[in-house]
């Protein structure tokens, strides 16, 4: 006789949304900051791990941005953005992207990519993008962005796996 242990798929009232990001923190990514610089001349950025490569030529990348953002119009409007992917050393700076602190800049010394967008020191790449595409998909916002600038480093990334930190293995 079976022992009355029930597997998750026997509630069918089981959160769909929670269930699909679980399924697609199984994918692991790295970490980075979208940074601009607005018409009025704030700062912003956001931390995301939405980002990945498009194509090579013409080189493309792309990120997915909340349609609920406060800095959706921001991005909407920008001729430019910058991309820094964020080192293994830089947890905290994704964790000050993701919150809602005010200045979220305070304290570090930047440098200034295309369209004023702000570059982040220490980061492990740096992609400065022509704000190419943007299309609507679903509850996010898609961008492409065409790259016409980049730097990076030897150095190690940040990683997000399950909803967690990691450091690539030895
Ligand atoms: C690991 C991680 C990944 C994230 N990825 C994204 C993302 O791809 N797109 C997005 O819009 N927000 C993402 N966020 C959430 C934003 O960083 C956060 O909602 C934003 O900073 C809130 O400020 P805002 O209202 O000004 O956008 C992520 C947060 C974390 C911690």
């Amino acid at each position: 006789m079976q022992t009355a242990i029930m597997s998750s798929t026997s509630f069918p009232a089981v959160d769909k949304e929670r269930e699909f990001r679980n399924a697609l923190g199984r994918y692991a990514t790295g970490i980075a900051v979208v940074t601009l610089k607005t018409q009025t001349g704030d700062l912003l950025g956001l931390t995301v791990n939405s980002f990945n490569s498009v194509s090579l030529a013409p080189p493309l990348v792309v990120w997915s941005l909340a349609a609920t953002s406060s800095a959706r119009a921001a991005f909407e409007a920008s001729e430019y953005y910058a991309i820094n992917v964020l080192a293994a050393d830089q947890e905290a700076l994704s964790q000050r992207f993701a919150s809602r602190r005010e200045n979220r800049f305070d304290g570090l010394a930047l440098e200034t990519g295309l369209g004023g967008a702000p570059l982040l020191p220490g980061s492990c790449a740096r992609f400065q993008c022509r704000n190419a595409i943007r299309h609507a998909g679903g509850d996010h916002i898609v961008f492409i962005g065409e790259v016409e600038h980049f730097d990076y480093g030897e150095g190690e990334p940040l990683i997000y796996f399950s909803g967690a930190y990691r450091r690539l293995a030895a």
